[in-house]
């Protein structure tokens, strides 16, 4: 059954349809939002050889005139070269504004493809099509996009909301099994933050509820960003375990993936949370026994001085202080401002308790 979540965002509206078969039927669902013109497939090289042809054949056939571009898997590639190699692209194929972006694959292609959208001619039309679990459930919804820099991860971005949202579950067949975990650590993260009911969810792989799993995630994601689009207030609740995460991946050089390092980065400030007091016993062995059920890891091989000075290249650092977002219980997350010690606090007893970093 198809499900469609609309998107309210100050800045746009739009749906993400969730269901079995979209990328055959992209043509025609894109032609309802956008003037079928110039259509520039942006894909990496795993995920092109798998869907392009068809997304390509599905586009063609609703009037839209495909181009490709295609560049290395992995989060190396989400850097200012393959953002300027995109963007030449798409200028010698004389894209203009009434064309389209088609940002076919994971996290990485949609925001790399997302930014290069932002930024041509100062913005044209974006399709995302996430094609792992962790883009459905979250990078393809809500419009940040970015790429990396040398001194950290995501710096240098754009708030910029697609027109549609396609999210094929079929693709997800092909997502090898440690994609999908990562993927599980965003659902994690929803759960945590405001619907404890989705462990329960996860714990019952049953292939036929993943589509009614991610609707609710991008129900969650919608509800938060049309609150709050550019991250003021209540949207830094969808960085719970991520500043410590882009510090783990920082510190590994992008080795460990990004669903991966948030997970071992939720169970880090969750431990710090149940010994600082802020949350029971409870909270933090649901979350630990939720990662170990998707295979995630809930510790990092990092220390404390490495992920500290990665931690404060974070763009979530502000002039003052850094927000960090504190787990009371499943399902209840809030925002607190610390100082630099404060974070430092929280990032030694998290390691401590999940014994990382040699500490114990
Ligand atoms: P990814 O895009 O690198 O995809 C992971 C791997 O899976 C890649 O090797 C890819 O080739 C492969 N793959 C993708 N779809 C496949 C399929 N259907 N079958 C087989 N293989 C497939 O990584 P990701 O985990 O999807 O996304 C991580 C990125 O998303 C990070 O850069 C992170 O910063 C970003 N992110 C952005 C937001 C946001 O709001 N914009 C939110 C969360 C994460
Ligand atoms: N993934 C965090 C956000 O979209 O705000």
């Amino acid at each position: 059954m198809m499900k469609t979540i609309r998107v309210m965002t100050p800045s746009k509206e739009y749906d993400a349809l969730v269901g079995e078969g979209l990328v055959d039927m992209a043509g025609p669902e894109a032609a309802r939002v956008r003037k079928p013109g110039k259509a520039i497939i942006v894909s990496d090289s795993t995920v092109s050889g798998l869907y392009l042809p068809r997304l390509g054949t599905s586009l063609r056939g609703a009037g839209f005139d495909t181009c490709e571009f295609v560049f290395p898997p992995g989060e190396s590639s989400k850097n200012v070269s393959t953002l300027t190699a995109l963007l030449n692209h798409m200028a010698r194929r004389r894209l203009t504004r009434s064309d389209t972006v088609f940002a076919l694959g994971g996290g990485v292609t949609g925001d790399l493809a997302g930014l290069a959208a932002s930024l041509y001619m100062r913005g044209i039309g974006l399709v995302q099509i996430p094609t792992t679990l962790l883009s459905a459930v979250d990078s393809s919804v809500g419009g940040k996009t970015a790429i990396d820099l040398d001194e950290g991860k995501n710096l240098a971005g754009t708030f910029y909301q697609p027109d549609l949202v396609l999210c094929d579950t079929r693709t997800l067949k092909t997502l090898p099994a440690a994609e999908y975990s990562n993927g599980c650590a965003e659902i994690i993260k929803y759960a945590m933050i405001r619907d404890g009911e989705l462990i329960e969810e996860l714990r019952s792989p049953d292939s036929g509820k993943i589509e009614g799993i991610i609707a609710r995630c991008i129900a969650i994601k919608a509800d938060i960003v049309r609150a709050d689009e550019r991250e003021s207030g209540a949207r830094k609740l969808l960085n719970f375990g991520h500043t410590f995460g882009h510090a783990i991946e920082k510190c590994s050089g992008y080795g460990v993936p990004h669903g991966s390092a948030v997970a071992a980065g939720m169970a880090l400030i969750t431990a710090a949370c149940f010994m600082k007091g802020l949350c029971g016993r409870d909270c933090l062995d649901g979350l630990l026994a939720a990662l170990r059920g998707c295979g995630l890891p809930a510790s990092t091989v990092y220390g404390e001085e490495e992920l500290f000075e990665a931690a404060m290249g974070d763009k979530k650092r502000g002039p003052d202080g850094i927000t960090v977002v504190v787990a009371r219980d499943i399902g209840r997350c809030e925002l607190h401002e610390v100082s630099a010690a404060g974070f430092r606090e929280f990032l030694r007893l998290g390691l401590r308790w999940t014994g990382g970093g040699g500490e114990i």
